[in-house]
């Protein structure tokens, strides 16, 4: 049941002590008139029996310890051509998706509620500035690739940006203050996912201070409900978008757009399709497509075994669960709309996830953990694939949609991110080319950076090169624009 914050107070107070977490109102006299509403209308946002569930099968129960790793097996894939895929098809994908844009039938969105923890950077994540030479923040660089994309295809290209309440307003404002990277206003909409309270480790709803609850977002799978009640499908309907082209924030090398990827999608009439790359090595920190009795799913790496993820085929030497996940996804707008209003029986499951998390202790005195001390529950998008008809998934190069910033150092951060831009520019200029000397990894012997305005992948690039009478010139610093 949810409740409704318009609920008397009394009986809502009531209602939470019979669900056994009246403490969220033991500072309640104390506060002023305005901290007292603020914390009814908190708690009238949360739907308690699904907090006893979340308790009883998470937390008491072991549906979380106990993943169900039954029946598992790899996940079919379309391989690209040069890997032995079928060329006819990927020509035919790739024709079907750029008229599918032509069309207008096309929405990007990104998922860029999270929190950053792990980058360690304050502010929304999609402001973190990642270009070698412009220091372009990650939203103007997919900003400048859903432009040039839109040019390319003469289509208007909406741009759909989930937010949190915690990064909402500095992310509108942060697009406000840039003027919206070149997209007119109205092609960028901005939507906040919905939130879950934390709860201490014996199923307590967490209060962060004595007037507030700890409330954190619920997950990218939150997206799913929150495209739905934020009117942005229903708009998306109304303009005759049925594909939603889905990437995470953290990941610049992404083609937001994708003209095969979506191709794939429509020709074989899936809900909801996905990209993968070959696992670099087995103990990479991606999902995996498997399938398990005839339905596709993602088992996260932290759920699979280490030495389930180190089998090999004995026929090829390749790692089994070789088809790990990019976040990359082809959504059909239906699809969202279906499980969006499903209700229970295809809703999509919640994961725990043990956290230290600000909260006041039983003398009402706020802590700063420094150890584990509550659980967040979180949706993840990958979760509604069972639930999808003709789910397909796609091989994709690794160099030309994935590069993710998830850490300050080391794996997956700004550094080997900004080395992997750099060597995608340089194999796109020296395939029209260009000649720049590289090093045994790919890499120009120095810095400088093509804009997505002239090139977001190898064709728009060779085009835009195409199109220029003297080979444009690169050198340290150069801004290809
Ligand atoms: C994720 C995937 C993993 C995949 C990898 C590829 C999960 C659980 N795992 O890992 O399968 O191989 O990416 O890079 O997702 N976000 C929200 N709201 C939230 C939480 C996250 O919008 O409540 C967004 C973030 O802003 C980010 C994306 O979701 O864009 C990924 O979140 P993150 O928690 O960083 O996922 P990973 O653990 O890195």
């Amino acid at each position: 049941m949810k409740l409704s914050s318009y609920m008397p107070s009394s009986e809502l107070i009531e209602t939470y002590r019979s669900a056994g977490q009246g403490h969220v109102f033991d500072y309640f006299d104390q506060l002023s008139e305005s901290d007292q509403q603020q914390l009814l209308s908190q708690a009238g946002e949360i739907d308690l029996e699904e907090m006893a569930a979340l308790k009883r099968d998470l937390i008491d129960g072991d549906a979380a310890a106990s993943v169900d790793l039954t029946d598992l097996e790899p996940a079919p894939y379309e391989a690209r051509p040069e890997n032995g895929g079928d060329e006819a098809a990927w020509t035919d994908a790739e024709k079907l998706g750029e008229q599918a844009i032509r069309d207008g039938r096309v929405a990007a969105f990104t998922v860029a509620g999270g929190q950053g923890t792990r980058l360690g950077f304050n502010g929304p994540k999609g402001t973190f500035l990642i270009t070698p030479v412009r220091n372009a923040s990650l939203f103007q660089v997919f900003a400048e690739k859903i432009a040039a994309t839109g040019k390319r295809y003469d289509a208007t290209i909406p741009w759909l940006i989930m937010t949190s309440h915690q990064n909402h307003e500095a992310t509108e404002s942060f697009f406000s203050a840039n003027n919206y990277f070149g997209l007119s206003k109205s092609q960028v909409r901005f939507f906040r996912q919905g939130r879950m309270p934390a709860v201490d480790l014996a199923g307590k709803i967490l209060l962060s201070s004595r007037s507030s609850i700890a409330m954190s977002p619920d997950g990218h799978g939150g997206s799913l409900r929150a495209l739905d009640r934020s009117g942005a499908l229903a708009q998306l309907e109304q303009e005759g978008i049925d594909t939603i082209s889905y990437f995470q924030v953290d990941n610049p090398l992404v083609r937001c757009i994708d003209p095969a990827f979506i191709g794939w999608h429509l020709r074989g009439r899936s809900e909801m399709s996905s990209k993968m790359v070959p696992k670099a090595y087995a103990g990479e920190k991606v999902g995996h497509f498997c399938v398990q009795r005839d339905r596709a799913i993602v088992v996260e790496y932290s759920d699979l075994p280490a030495a389930v993820q180190e089998e090999t085929d004995p026929a090829t030497g390749e790692l089994r669960f070789i088809a790990g996940s990019i976040a990359i996804h082809v959504l059909d707008r239906n699809f969202v709309k279906r499980l969006a209003w499903a209700g229970s029986e295809a809703a999509l499951p919640f994961h725990l996830a043990r956290k230290k998390i600000p909260a006041v202790d039983a003398q009402g005195n706020a802590v700063n953990p420094t150890e584990p001390n509550g659980i967040k529950f979180e949706m993840f998008v990958f979760d509604a694939l069972p639930f999808a008809k003709n789910p397909i998934v796609i091989e994709t190069r690794r160099e030309n949609d994935f590069s993710p910033v998830k850490n300050a150092e080391g794996v997956d951060s700004p550094a080997t991110c900004q080395v992997d831009l750099l060597r995608q520019y340089t194999r796109w200029a020296n395939a029209e080319g260009a000649s720049l000397t590289t090093d045994e990894n790919g890499l120009p012997e120095f810095s400088y950076e093509v804009c997505p305005s002239f090139g977001y992948d190898e064709a728009s690039f060779a085009t835009s090169w195409a199109a220029t009478s003297d080979s444009p010139p690169i050198t340290a610093g150069a801004i290809l624009t």
